[in-house]
C-alpha cells in the first residue's frame, strides 16, 4: 500500500510504543513525517528504524505541555515538510492510583499531557491543514468510556480527548477536515510495562482482557493509519475502538 505517498504528517509521542509504530507504518506507505517527542533518544531510535522506507522522517524534541514549544514545533514541521495534511496525537502518560491517594499534581500532569497537549497541537496544526484534505487522529483509550479501576484521572483526561475530538469533528466537517479519536485497548508498550499491581486488587481486569491477547503497537498503528488515510474518507467524529473485543 502507498496511501501516504506525497502526504506530510506530524506525529507526537513518536519516540516509543504506539507513536513509533505509527511513524513506521506511515513512512512504509510513503509519508513524509515530522516525528516529535520529549524523549530525544527515543526519537533517534525511531528515525533509525525508519531508514530504508519509501517515506522520510525528520524529528523534533518538544514537551507537548509547553504552549510556546508547541507553537514553534508545528511551524517548523510545516516549513520542513512543506505543509501538514495529517496530525496524529499519540503522546500520553498514565498513572495507576486509587482515588484515596490521587494527588492534584498527578491530576494536573495527566490533563496537561493527555488533554491540553492534544488540544494545543490540534489548534496549531489547524493553521496548516488544508480544507477538504486535512485529518486529525487523536489517541484516546478504552478507559475513556469504560471503567478501569485506579485510572480515574487518566480516564477523565482521555474522556476529554474523546469529547474534544467529537466536538472538533462537528466544528470542522464543513471545512472537509476529519477528526478521528482512536481508542486502543491493552497494548504492549513501555507505558503498560510500567504498571504493576503492587497492593492493588487487579482482578477486575480479568473481566476485560481480550481473548486475542494483548495488542502489539503495530496493530494499533494499522488502525491509526486507516483513520488517517483516504480509505476513511467518510469516517469522522466516531470513536475507532481497537481493543480485540475486550470491551464489547
Ligand atoms: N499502551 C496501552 O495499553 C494504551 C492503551 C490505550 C491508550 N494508550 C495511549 O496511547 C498513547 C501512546 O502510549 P504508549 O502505550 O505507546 O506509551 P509510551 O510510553 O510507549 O509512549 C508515549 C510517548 O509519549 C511521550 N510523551 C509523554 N509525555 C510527553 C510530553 N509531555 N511531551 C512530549 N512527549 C511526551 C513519551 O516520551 C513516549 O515516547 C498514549 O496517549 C496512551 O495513553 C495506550
Amino acid at each position: 500500500m502507498n496511501r501516504f505517498s506525497g502526504v506530510n504528517a506530524l506525529v507526537t509521542g513518536a519516540g516509543s510504543g504506539i507513536g513509533r509504530a505509527t511513524v513506521l507504518r506511515l513512512v512504509s506507505e510513503g509519508a513524509a513525517v515530522f516525528a516529535v517527542d520529549r524523549d530525544e533518544t527515543g526519537l533517534a531510535e525511531t528515525a533509525e528504524c525508519a531508514v530504508g522506507n519509501p517515506g522520510r522522517i525528520e524529528t523534533g524534541v518538544v514537551d507537548v505541555t509547553d504552549e510556546e514549544q508547541v507553537i514553534a514545533t508545528v511551524a517548523i514541521a510545516a516549513e520542513r515538510l512543506g505543509g501538514i495534511e495529517v496530525l496524529i496525537n499519540v503522546a500520553g502518560i498514565q498513572r495507576t492510583t486509587p482515588i484515596e491517594t490521587l494527588s492534584v499534581k498527578d491530576m494536573r500532569e495527566l490533563f496537561e499531557v493527555n488533554t491540553i497537549g492534544t488540544a494545543l497541537f490540534c489548534r496549531e496544526a489547524l493553521r496548516h491543514l488544508p480544507d477538504g484534505v486535512g485529518v486529525i487522529v487523536n489517541v484516546a483509550s478504552t478507559a475513556a468510556d469504560h471503567g478501569n479501576p485506579y485510572m480515574s484521572a487518566y480516564a477523565a483526561s482521555k474522556g476529554a480527548v474523546l469529547a474534544l475530538s467529537k466536538t472538533l469533528a462537528a466544528e470542522l466537517v464543513g471545512r472537509g477536515i476529519r477528526v478521528v479519536p482512536v481508542s486502543p485497548g491493552n497494548t504492549a508498550t513501555p507505558l503498560t510495562a510500567a504498571v504493576s499491581p503492587g497492593d492493588l486488587d487487579f482482578s477486575y481486569f480479568d473481566r476485560v482482557r481480550s481473548l486475542l491477547g494483548t495488542a502489539q503497537p503495530e496493530q494499533i498503528a494499522a488502525a491509526i493509519a486507516f483513520a488517517a488515510s483516504p480509505d476513511a474518507s467518510y469516517f469522522t467524529g466516531a470513536e475507532l475502538r481497537v481493543d480485540g473485543g475486550s470491551h464489547t
